[in-house]
């Protein structure tokens, strides 16, 4: 048990088109989070540009990420929903954590491995520290959970790390200060500044994989559009990506035990079950014994009715530029405030002169 106030804390990238595994995996568990805690929801941009982003398709992509919020149902006067460029204390929380974090620790990120690629010497230095801002975003609010999808694992965990050396290297002046917060890691109370955040990769889809491999997780970047469901497809497009989804010519098993070493079977069961808000023993109990030319069908009817409201709306709510922008406008005044009421003891305790 912390004994930090519970915060919720998530971010999303404004880069291409947000899919079912954005969904499933993060945004819809930021709408049922709402409910239990105080939650900030924000739209990356300054993640965004670690790779290159035309300028006014960034613009557009900020604001319809707003809207994807919106329109799955976050309430931005309840909680905070606003875009990280607008806090500047994020970027200036980053550049301590950068000379707190080790090269080492940074190194061993795979997602900068997949990202950057063979040719590692052009990769921007923003995209290497990428994860040093990711825990600036977290813990500028000094936030305690963070709910995202299974490919954020280790980047969570080097939040904790860096949280952790914060503490420890700095703890005669958050003792001198009065700065510190009793926290319980294991069996130990300890006491500091930033809280060991919890990552919370939870939900029946926290790794939705690509319909043309399901090998490989659904992304934004994979050049084949029929990989993936955007939130953005109309019914009809839904329906053809779901009926050219890769299967293997068996039928669906009756058991779980007979998805094993069929991830693309597996994957489409997944879906259902998560769209459904079922189990996946539920929806083999239905359809086991049944070929995919008859599972295809009803998964997409399942996937059309549960998306195309939400995609109505973020198409209505996306238009209004105006609306948008209060929306980010007001959160980012809110959010300022508080990131700016962290960065002062922040300031205090490295011993930078600025308050
Ligand atoms: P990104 O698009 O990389 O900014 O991701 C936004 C959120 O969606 C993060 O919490 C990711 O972990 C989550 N996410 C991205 N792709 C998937 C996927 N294929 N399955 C489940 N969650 C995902
Ligand atoms: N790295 C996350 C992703 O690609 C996005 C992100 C940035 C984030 N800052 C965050 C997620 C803070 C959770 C908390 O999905």
């Amino acid at each position: 048990m912390s004994s930090f106030k519970p915060l919720v804390f998530s971010g999303v990238q404004p880069t291409g088109n947000l899919h079912l595994g954005n969904y499933l995996g993060a945004i819809r568990r930021f709408v049922q989070l709402q409910d239990s805690h105080d939650c900030i929801y924000c739209v990356v941009d300054m993640h965004a540009i670690t790779t290159w982003q035309e300028p006014a398709e960034l613009i557009r992509a900020t604001r319809e990420v707003t809207a994807a919020f919106l329109a799955a149902g976050i309430d931005p006067r309840k909680h905070i929903v606003f875009n990280q460029s607008r806090v500047v204390q994020h970027a200036e929380l980053a550049w301590i954590f950068n000379c707190v974090a080790r090269m080492g620790w940074l190194n061993r990120m795979t997602q900068f491995k997949e990202k950057a690629g063979k040719d590692r010497e052009n990769a921007s230095v923003g995209l290497f520290a990428y994860p040093t801002l990711m825990a600036a975003d977290i813990l500028v609010y000094r936030a305690t959970h963070v709910p995202v999808g299974d490919d954020q694992k280790q980047h969570l965990e080097l939040t904790r790390d860096i949280a952790q050396k914060f503490n420890n290297d700095f703890s005669a002046r958050i003792a001198e200060l009065g700065a510190g917060v009793e926290m319980k890691v294991g069996e130990e109370t300890v006491n500091g500044f930033f809280p060991l955040t919890e990552p919370l990769i939870e939900g029946p889809a926290p790794r939705v994989m690509s319909l043309r491999d399901g090998l490989k997780k659904m992304s934004k970047s994979d050049p084949s559009d029929l990989s993936r469901i955007n939130l953005t497809d109309d019914a009809e497009t839904i329906s053809k990506k779901i009926r050219k989804a890769k299967t293997d010519p068996d039928g669906l098993p009756s058991e779980a035990d007979g998805l094993k070493g069929r991830p693309e079977a597996e994957n489409l069961v997944v879906l259902y079950a998560a769209l459904a808000e079922t189990s996946k023993e539920n929806v083999l109990a239905e359809f086991g014994g049944k070929q995919f030319s008859a599972f295809k069908p009803a998964l997409a009817d399942l996937a059309v009715e549960k998306l195309a409201p939400i995609a109505g709306e973020m198409r209505r709510i996306s238009a209004d530029h105006a609306y948008v922008d209060s929306v980010l406008r007001d959160g980012g005044e809110r959010a300022g405030m508080q990131a700016e009421a962290t960065m002062k003891t922040v300031r205090e305790i490295v011993g930078l002169l600025g308050n």
